[in-house]
């Protein structure tokens, strides 16, 4: 492993409106230095919201955003990911044409979340500008993060040719190349089957266990129990519950809001 440490993260007091609607309303959470912390809901709930105001994707109303105690509320996103705030997207964002090593490479020699164009041109001016030993080391980082993900053996081969389980731990494997000190990850079990989820939650605590502090935002709530030391429950913008998943299992609140889901999945009034 490299030298990286992991930092705390801090949600204090975080609102976000879209015109009438509260979509976050006053949320207060943190995720510590090797710790694994789930936040969970049923839809709408504000859980893409609330890690966009995390990330920096969107601004809150009100309330701040604390990376070890330093205000970085007014930060862009790719300002905190020079910082060390890492993350993957629910909709997939891998290079088709690129070898799965190349994909990782990209991570490692550009610590932005920078749109296409810029990434590649960053990769090679990248290249281009570092040192051999800057080269050198991005190209041990990626070795490392293929061998912790299992991902030597597909590592020549074209993301575009993998399967979704496969490419969302390429994903994950570029935001590792960044060494983030914060790991924030949207929905990484979707699409994934069972084997795969297994593989990624012992590769999410294998993180977690090498100091990084990992915030997941997630559906699959099996996942989520297995995994969390610590979960937030969140429904209609608001935390109703948050404990370690055993309590999270049982609580009412929570209950009660997944079942009304389920609900209305089912029996949708016409
Ligand atoms: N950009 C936006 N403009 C207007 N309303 C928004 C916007 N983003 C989210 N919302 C609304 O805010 C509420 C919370 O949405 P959000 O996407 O954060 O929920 P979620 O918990 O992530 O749900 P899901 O499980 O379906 O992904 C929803 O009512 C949603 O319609
Ligand atoms: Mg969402």
């Amino acid at each position: 492993m490299t030298g990286t440490t992991g930092a705390r993260l801090d949600g204090v007091g975080v609102v976000k409106q879209f015109g009438g609607l509260t979509a976050v309303d006053d949320l207060t959470v943190h995720v510590e230095a090797g710790e694994v912390v789930a936040l969970i809901g049923p839809n709408g709930a504000g859980k893409t919201t609330l890690f966009q105001c995390l990330t920096g994707g969107e601004r809150p109303d009100a309330g701040r955003v604390l990376l070890d105690d330093q205000d970085i509320t007014a930060k862009s996103p790719d300002a905190r990911a020079r910082l060390g705030i890492g993350r993957t997207f629910q909709r997939l964002a891998v290079f088709p044409t690129m070898t799965v090593a190349d994909n990782l490479g990209v991570g490692a020699e550009n610590r932005t979340n920078s749109g296409t164009v810029v990434r590649v041109g960053a990769l090679l001016l990248g290249i281009l500008g570092f040192a051999f030993e800057d080269i050198r080391r991005h190209r041990a980082r990626v070795e490392e993060v293929l061998d912790q993900l299992d991902l030597q053996q597909v590592r020549d081969a074209p993301a575009g040719t993998l399967s979704t389980g496969t490419l969302r731990l390429v994903e994950l494997g570029r935001a590792l190349c960044h060494d983030p000190r914060v790991l924030l990850l949207d929905e990484p079990a979707s699409g994934l089957d069972i084997a795969e989820t297994q593989h990624l939650q012992h590769v999410i605590r294998d993180v977690a266990a090498s100091g990084v502090a990992v915030l997941l935002v997630e559906h699959d709530v099996d996942l989520v129990f297995d995994v969390a030391d610590r979960v937030y429950a969140m429904a209609e913008g608001r935390l109703i519950a948050t404990g370690g998943p055993d309590e999270i299992r049982r609580d009412p609140a929570v209950l009660e809001a997944y079942l009304d889901v389920t609900y209305v999945d089912v029996e949708a009034p016409s």
